[in-house]
């Protein structure tokens, strides 16, 4: 598939060029102080390297979701003040975009330099990937390369739009990204096994769709379990459940059959009366909810029959809480299955969102293989489809 087969920056001169250099600084933030700068670390290698090849680096990215305006709760003055602090020198922040500001500062660069532009979204623009925004972003440089996976599925002017005007290649973030997950799907070492959870069944359709051509074992927690339990004629007392989805979660099942992948559901779960942090955990096994509770975790027995699939597995990619994650009496199933994918040998890749957190929570990361900076971008890639601001860059 092209989209594994992109120009990088190792393969274009940059010497003395002006490089525009597009990244997900969209990083989550208490106040002004950044709570988890993986984003910013992951996009230093690509930054590093052009400006000690003496590039001139001129950095975007968005934060948030501003709706078009200038906001400066959305500024990415915190960013601005964490790269100075990793890269060891001042990285100045114009006060605009696309403004007198930003094209000064573009001016003094030297061979070396960087600094960094506003919030691509203060323009409405940005979202609408309109051209004459794309070519004046693109109007500051010479060479675009795109770095931010996390936008990556997005088709913003930013991320797509400019790629229309200038030579555009990848980063070395997008380029990890790419080659392991792209290598765990296209030619994983077996057995291969994804883990799936989350509420929803409608969030997920597509992957686990994508990864019943892959995998050998596929393993369905969270609340999107209820919809299948309930597809099978299950009880499922008052858990969370999507009705208008029965039927494709009967033919997501005849699929895995079809294909002779091991579909594995819960068989037991920690269930409660109300959905809060302190209701009594109490157990049922699959078919035996009572009809006053709720699913709030995968139970006992489940957690071991997932640990195993996944200490035997060479492959393993997960995403998506086991249960209501945010309670820590909910959270034993995550935090188990977190760690059992943790001390495995396999190759073990986590897709963005709640899962990274929680690996990120549990203090993990160090043992994970690949934990993508990715939430939906991550999942639009295991999905298999084509992501607009890497299908854009040039081929090798
Ligand atoms: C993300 O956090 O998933 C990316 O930065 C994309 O943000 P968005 O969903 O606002 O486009």
């Amino acid at each position: 598939m092209s989209m594994y087969n992109k120009k990088s920056i190792d393969d274009i001169e940059v010497k003395g060029r002006k490089v525009l250099v597009r990244c997900d600084f969209n990083v989550p933030l208490d106040g002004d102080v950044i709570t988890d700068t993986k984003r910013i670390t992951e996009a230093l290698p690509t930054i590093k390297n052009l400006m000690d090849r003496g590039a001139r680096v001129i950095l975007c990215s968005h934060m948030g979701r501003p709706k078009g305006v200038f906001n400066m709760k959305y500024s990415l003055a915190p960013v601005a003040k964490k790269l100075s602090e990793l890269l060891g020198r001042e990285v100045p922040l114009a006060k605009d975009v696309i403004g007198e500001d930003a094209k000064a500062l573009a001016a003094t660069l030297g061979d070396g330099d960087v600094m960094l532009i506003e919030n691509v979204r203060f323009h409405k623009e940005e979202e609408k990937n309109d051209p004459a925004f794309a070519k004046e972003l693109a109007s500051f440089a010479e060479i675009f390369v795109n770095d931010a996976f996390g936008t990556a599925h997005r088709a913003h002017a930013s991320t797509a739009g400019v790629a229309d005007y200038l030579p555009a290649v990848c980063g070395y973030l997008i380029q990890k990204e790419i080659r392991i997950m792209g290598g765990a799907l296209s030619n994983p070492v077996r057995p291969f096994v994804a883990i799936l959870g989350g509420a929803k069944v409608s969030d997920k359709i597509g992957v686990i769709n994508n990864l019943l051509e892959k995998v050998d074992t596929l393993i369905i927690g969270g609340g999107m379990a209820y919809t299948f339990y309930k597809a099978k004629g299950y009880t499922i007392g008052t858990s969370i459940c999507e009705d208008d989805k029965l039927d494709l979660a009967r033919d997501l099942l005849e699929k895995a059959k079809a294909k002779g992948v091991n579909f594995l559901l819960p068989v037991d779960n920690v269930c409660s009366k109300e959905f809060s942090a302190d209701s009594e955990p109490m157990l049922f096994p699959a078919d035996g909810l009572a009809d006053d509770v709720m699913g709030m975790d995968i139970g006992v027995k489940t957690r071991e029959i997932f640990c195993d699939a996944v200490k035997n597995a060479k492959t393993v990619v997960w995403n998506g809480p086991m249960g209501v994650c945010e309670f820590a009496n909910f959270a034993v199933g995550t935090e188990t299955l977190a760690k059992a994918i943790a001390d495995s040998d396999a190759t073990s890749i986590v897709g963005g969102g709640d899962s990274a957190a929680a690996i990120e929570k549990f203090g993990l990361a160090s043992k994970i293989t690949h934990v993508s900076t990715g939430g939906g971008a991550s999942l639009e890639f295991l999905e298999g489809l084509e992501l607009p601001g890497i299908a854009c860059l040039q081929d090798k």
